[in-house]
């Protein structure tokens, strides 16, 4: 027979086992960090198992061997400890999956006592199923900061970023599927509402049970409703997932959610083919707090308030310190203790203690320099709002009408930060 016939048959073969069984993990079956770490899917593509997080180890599904860089599309018990080569994962005879952590201590990743097997799907999904060949528990079902093609965030479900590209526990931002039918973004540990939100699909009040969808078959991102229809296209639809282009949607570490493709022959990078911002400055509490954030050259650049210094130089997250002494409030008047430094474009969350309408700008910066409370002020549209610290969500911004006004200390002194 000739070679190109038999091949066609052979890989037409594979194609059709592939489909049926992908991949198959019975009970009892276990992995470490080191040696047999991994359960592929039957394509190669996906792992459920082991990788590395730092010097230690943290267990998820994975892109297996294609990537140059690792790429983790969901972990396990994500603000759990670190793992060390000791760690086991074990798919118990109950039908439970535990992680041995150390000796003695077993987290249950999933609890479905019954489960008769599990696999490692092409899609990136990974399922245990019962005897009769159903999904009784999946990892489509508690996404972490990423959807695959296939995979739905339902309602009163939300991704979490990660804290950075090689650490997965749980970071600062959040992308929620609400009940009111509206995608929104917030920062982590804030209330669901308007205040805090930073993007939003506009979808309010369509309902209950509405589901944002990367298509199952390529690079397509939509919310259907509870119904079933379609209310609202994120992207238009372009691209489908082949054996070689994979796609997938994440909220990154900087708080933008994004799809990204991926040519698995081209040993390559992901290319971003959708961001749900450009302006990487719009995340909320990016920058900490008393720093604002400025966008320079495309990137997002944390500046400090002026007379204040950043806390941890590297990690804007704790924000910045003052480098000056405050006064307390006791003296009347503290004109000749301060000065006032003039920000333009520059604005942050509205939390004043006094509301000045109908003034000048000068008068705003006076009567804050004046009033021993305010420490900072903000102007725009004759509307002065006088604040205490600390500011938060700063940002400037070009199109922004708003003057910032900081009080300083005259005297800075330069190595003494106080909160
Ligand atoms: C997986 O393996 C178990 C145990 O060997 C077997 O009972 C089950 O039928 C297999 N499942 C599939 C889909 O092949
Ligand atoms: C939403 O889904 C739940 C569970 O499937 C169902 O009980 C409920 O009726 C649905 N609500 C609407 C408005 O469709
Ligand atoms: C979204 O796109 C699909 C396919 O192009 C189209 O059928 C649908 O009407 C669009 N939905 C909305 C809300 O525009
Ligand atoms: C992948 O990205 C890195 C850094 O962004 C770049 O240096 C490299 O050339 C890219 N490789 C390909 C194949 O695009
Ligand atoms: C930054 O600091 C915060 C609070 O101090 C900490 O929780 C976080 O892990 C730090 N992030 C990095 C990337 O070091």
């Amino acid at each position: 027979m000739d070679l190109a016939v038999l091949f066609i048959i052979l890989s037409a073969f594979f194609t059709a086992t592939a489909q049926q069984i992908e991949s198959n993990v019975s009970r009892g079956s276990s992995l470490t960090p080191i040696t047999n770490s991994k359960w592929l899917s039957r394509s190669g593509v996906y792992a459920f198992g082991f990788y590395k997080q730092g010097n230690d180890y943290a267990v998820g599904i994975f892109l297996a061997g294609i990537d140059p860089e690792l790429t983790v599309v969901w972990t396990a018990n994500r603000d759990g400890p670190q793992l060390s080569s000791n760690a086991i994962l074990l798919f118990e005879t109950d039908g439970r999956l535990l992680l041995q952590a150390t000796r003695g201590q077993r987290i249950v990743i999933a609890a479905s006592i019954g489960a008769a097997s599990a696999s490692m799907l092409n899609s990136g999904n990974f399922v245990l199923y019962n005897s009769d060949q159903q999904i009784i528990w999946q990892s489509f079902d508690y996404p972490t900061d990423t959807l695959l093609s296939g995979q739905r965030l339902l309602a009163g479900q939300q991704l979490l970023s990660s804290i950075s590209e090689s650490d997965h526990s749980t970071g600062i931002f959040r992308l929620k599927m609400q009940h009111d039918g509206n995608l929104v973004q917030y920062p982590v540990n804030t209330p669901d509402t308007a205040l805090y939100a930073y993007y939003a699909s506009k979808t309010g009040g369509s309902g209950d049970n509405v589901t944002l969808n990367l298509d199952a078959d390529g690079y397509y991102l939509y919310l259907l409703n509870g119904a079933g229809y379609n209310i609202r296209n994120l992207t238009n639809y372009g691209g489908y997932t082949t054996r070689e282009t994979i796609y997938l949607m994440r909220i990154d570490a900087d708080g933008i959610f994004r799809l990204y493709s991926h040519n698995l022959k081209q040993s390559g990078n992901w290319s971003i083919i959708w961001s749900s911002s450009d302006d990487k400055c719009d995340p909320k509490g990016l920058c900490g707090l008393n720093a604002f954030c400025v966008m320079n050259d495309k990137k997002a650049v944390c500046v400090c308030l002026p007379g204040f210094a950043v806390e941890y130089s590297g990690n804007w997250t704790s924000g910045c310190a003052r480098n000056f002494i405050a006064q307390s409030c006791q003296s009347k008047d503290v004109s000749n203790e301060y000065t006032v430094e003039e920000l333009v474009d520059t604005s942050w969350e509205d939390d004043s203690y006094s509301v000045l309408s109908s003034t000048g700008k000068e008068y705003c910066q006076q009567n804050c320099l004046e009033d021993c409370n305010c420490e900072a002020a903000q102007y725009s549209d004759r509307t002065c709002r006088k604040q205490r610290l600390p500011l938060r969500y700063g940002r400037r911004k070009l199109t922004d009408p708003s003057i910032a006004f900081i009080k300083l200390g005259i005297t800075i002194r330069d190595n003494i930060i106080i909160k």
